[in-house]
């Protein structure tokens, strides 16, 4: 399950850079080399944990604890290809206030609209920043 979890997130990794037909031949054989960098484990952790919130929503639930583990995108290293950009941490900053919005209970906006709003800021950062989990990430919208 482990090994399982690594490939996928090396499938996105590599999706941001090079071609994905590639990544599919080579995959296996690279896979051992393969380290994923502090942010690449965060942004799948956040990915995991919004397509939670995303089901408890959809089944009436209100979410109630903002996951603190995803300040680290002020922290986590990059992989090396990459620096931190001003506009890398404007967005962080905007996506960590989005995100927050989502547990804030006093909220007058609608979850689904909170959590969605969440949503659109990763997409938005990585329209800049690395787009090929792009299609993946709209999945995580509330129809
Ligand atoms: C501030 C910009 C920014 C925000 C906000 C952001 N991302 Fe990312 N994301 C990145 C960058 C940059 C990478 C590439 C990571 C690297 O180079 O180490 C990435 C990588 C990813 C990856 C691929 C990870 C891998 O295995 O390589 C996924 C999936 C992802 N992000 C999902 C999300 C989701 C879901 C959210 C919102 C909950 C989000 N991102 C918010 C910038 C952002």
């Amino acid at each position: 399950m482990k090994k399982l979890i690594w490939l996928v997130c090396f499938a996105f990794l590599i999706s941001c850079n090079t071609k994905e037909k590639q990544v599919e031949k080579k995959e296996k054989k690279v896979y051992d080399m393969y380290e994923p960098s502090e942010m690449a484990i965060l942004m799948n952790k956040m990915y995991a944990h919004n397509l939670k919130i995303k089901k408890e929503i959809i089944a009436g639930e209100i979410p109630t604890e903002f996951p603190l583990d995803f300040l680290e995108i002020h922290t986590a290293e990059l992989s090396d290809f990459k620096s931190r950009s001003e506009r890398f941490q404007a967005f962080s900053s905007l996506f960590v206030t989005a995100e927050k919005e989502v547990f804030n209970s006093q909220s007058n906006l609608p979850i689904k609209d909170r959590f969605n709003n969440a949503v659109g800021l990763c997409i938005s950062c990585h329209q800049t920043e690395c787009t090929g989990p792009i299609p993946r990430i709209k999945k995580l919208l509330i129809k």
